[in-house]
């Protein structure tokens, strides 16, 4: 059974109900996401060939200080970085280190920065230098998988319409779906109900209501979809080493559709691949 609440009577941790926000919760929303927004922009010229994942993070704690926002992953469940840098083969949860991005390689950056309590959690995939041509089709299928899920969010439909909207088409485009992680409820929250997976069917799923907020976050494989985490508890792998990428939006349920609250203020949604 799927139970709703109103966001603002409810206890602040995730016991599975769905929270639907008001009109002031998705203004201190909108505000918590362009932040995000804002930093994914400014940090955009330091990835290049040299730069280490370690002073893009800097640069985001510093960016998040400077504006009175937390990092939400600083000292998340044992986690000590202000970002997830995950390049390549790397699915999520990447550890920034002091290793030199490399010309070819590709890296989402994954901030999520809390505002007035707020959390907006948004990440994007960024080429170093030039990329091989299989590369960019990846990051543009993948990008075209999250939009293609935003489109099927409106009340009344069942959350499984994203996942579906988004296997077929990764699966049309001969790229796998990566299974073992969602897109999530977020809010006052960093991960709350309900799961958003990013395959399935249309009918299944909680129904979507007007003031839900959640992410959509697809990671989508060149080869197969089945991952590893690595011994330092994080970092997620391809078990084939086939190339990854994902792009994550965080999204409030209108009355006919949704608001996109993390989109670029800067036109960069999609940085290094043409418009
Ligand atoms: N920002 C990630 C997400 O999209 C979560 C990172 S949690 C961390 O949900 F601890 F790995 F940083
Ligand atoms: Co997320
Ligand atoms: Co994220």
């Amino acid at each position: 059974m799927v139970t709703y609440i109103d966001a603002s009577s409810a206890p602040l941790k995730n016991t599975g109900v769905i929270r639907l926000y008001d009109a002031e919760a998705f203004a201190g929303m909108r505000k918590a996401c362009q932040l995000t927004a804002r930093c994914l922009d400014a940090l955009y010229p330091l990835v290049k060939p040299g730069v280490a994942t370690d002073a893009i993070d800097r640069f985001v704690f510093e960016f998040g200080m400077d504006h009175g926002a937390l990092p939400a992953t600083l000292n998340y469940r044992g986690y000590t970085k202000s970002s997830c840098t995950s390049i390549n083969h790397v699915v999520c949860h990447g550890i920034p280190n002091d290793k030199p991005l490399r010309e070819g390689d590709v890296v989402n950056i994954d901030v999520t920065f809390i505002l007035d309590g707020w959390h907006g959690d948004s990440s994007r995939m960024y080429p170093v230098g030039e990329i091989k041509r299989a590369a960019e089709r990846l990051l543009e299928v993948t990008h075209e998988c999250l939009m293609r899920g935003i489109a099927a969010v409106r009340p009344g439909a069942r959350t499984g319409a994203i996942g579906e909207a988004i296997q077929a088409h990764a699966e049309a485009e001969r790229c796998s779906v990566v299974r073992d992680f969602c897109g999530h409820g977020v809010g006052r929250l960093f991960h709350d109900a309900p799961n958003i997976l990013h395959y399935g069917r249309a009918n299944e799923g909680p129904e979507m209501r007007e003031g839900m907020i959640f992410t959509i976050e697809p990671m989508i494989n060149l080869g197969r979809p089945h991952v590893k985490v690595l011994s330092d508890g994080w970092t997620a792998v391809t078990r084939d080493r086939s190339l990854s990428a994902q792009y994550e939006h965080t999204v409030g349920v209108t009355a006919d559709g949704c608001e996109i609250f993390t989109l670029s203020p800067g036109g960069l949604d999609r940085p290094g691949l043409s418009a």
